[in-house]
C-alpha cells in the first residue's frame, strides 16, 4: 500500500472534527453482500424494472417480496468485515463522524455504527402501503406470502428507496447539510451512479472540504478526489487507522 497516500490520509483525518463517510454497496463486499453494478452486480443478473419499482410492486408483489426474502437470506448469512468494524471504532475519534450510506443491509449498525443515515431505507423494516407506518422485520422468520399491516391489514412493502421514488426529504436535507458542514468526507465503494447520493461529494467539496475515495475502480468522483485509494475498503480503511 502506498505508504505517502496512507501518510497524506492521516495528516487530513488527524486535523477533522467533523468527518463524513458517504458508503456504498462495495463497502459491504468483502462481506459477501453482492453489489448492484459490478461484474456479478445484481443489475447484471436481474431487471430494476421488475423488483426495484413501484410499478413492479403494483404488476406482482409476491415476485418483489421473493426477491426481497432471497436478499434478506443473503444478508442474514455475513458479517460485518474490518470497513464496517474500523468506522465503527472511528465514532470515538473524532467530535463527530456521521456515516450516510446507500446500503440497506443494515451492516454499519451491526458494526456498532451509531451515526448512521440510510439514504435508501432498510432491508430489515417494512412500511404499510396504506397508512406508512415503519415496522422492524428483522426477528420475523422469511415466510411465505405477503406480509400484512397488524394495524389495518394492508400489505406491507419493504422499506427501500425503489427506482422513480423521492428520497425522504427530512433525510436528504440532514445528509447534505452534514455535508456541506465536513472538514473531511470518505467516500467508500460507491459508483457513484445513482443520485442524489452522487452529489453530496460534490457539495462537501464545494464547501470546502477534502475528499478520499476508496474503490478498486475510478469512479465520476474520482478526479474530484485529493486522494483515491485503489483498493478495498477492508483492508484500506484499517491501515488508514493504523496511520492515524
Ligand atoms: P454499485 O454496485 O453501483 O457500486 C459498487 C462500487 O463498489 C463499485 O464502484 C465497485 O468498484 C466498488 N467496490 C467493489 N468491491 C469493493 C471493495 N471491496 N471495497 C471498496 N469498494 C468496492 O453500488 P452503489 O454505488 O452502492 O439502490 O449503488 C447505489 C444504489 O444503486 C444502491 O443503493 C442501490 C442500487 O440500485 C437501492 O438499493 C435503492
Amino acid at each position: 500500500m502506498d505508504r505517502s497516500l496512507l501518510e497524506a490520509a492521516a495528516d487530513l483525518l488527524r486535523k477533522a472534527k467533523t468527518v463524513v463517510v458517504l458508503t456504498g454497496a462495495g463497502i459491504s463486499a468483502e462481506s459477501g453482500v453482492p453489489t448492484f453494478r459490478g461484474k456479478d452486480g445484481l443489475w447484471k443478473r436481474f431487471r430494476a424494472e421488475d423488483l426495484a419499482t413501484p410499478e413492479a410492486f403494483g404488476r406482482d408483489p409476491n415476485l418483489v417480496w421473493e426477491w426481497y426474502r432471497w436478499r434478506q437470506s443473503l444478508i442474514r448469512k455475513v458479517a460485518p468485515n474490518p470497513g464496517h468494524l474500523t468506522l465503527a471504532r472511528w465514532e470515538t475519534r473524532f467530535d463527530r463522524i456521521d456515516i450516510i450510506t446507500q446500503n440497506v443491509d443494515g451492516l454499519h449498525r451491526r458494526a456498532g455504527s451509531k451515526n448512521i443515515i440510510e439514504l435508501h431505507g432498510n432491508i430489515w423494516k417494512t412500511r404499510c402501503t396504506k397508512e406508512g407506518t415503519v415496522f422492524d422485520s428483522e426477528a420475523e422468520p422469511a415466510e411465505k406470502g405477503l406480509p400484512r399491516c397488524p394495524d389495518c391489514g394492508a400489505i406491507l412493502r419493504p422499506h427501500i428507496v425503489w427506482f422513480g421514488e423521492m428520497l425522504d426529504r427530512s433525510v436528504l436535507e440532514n445528509a447534505f447539510a452534514l455535508s456541506a458542514a465536513c472538514r473531511v468526507m470518505l467516500v467508500v465503494g460507491t459508483s457513484a451512479y445513482v443520485q442524489p447520493a452522487a452529489s453530496l461529494p460534490l457539495t462537501a467539496v464545494q464547501a470546502g472540504a477534502a475528499l478520499i475515495e476508496i474503490n478498486p475502480e475510478p469512479t465520476p468522483l474520482t478526479e474530484m478526489a485529493h486522494l483515491s485509494f485503489r483498493g478495498k475498503s477492508g483492508e484500506i480503511l484499517p491501515a488508514i487507522e493504523a496511520a492515524i
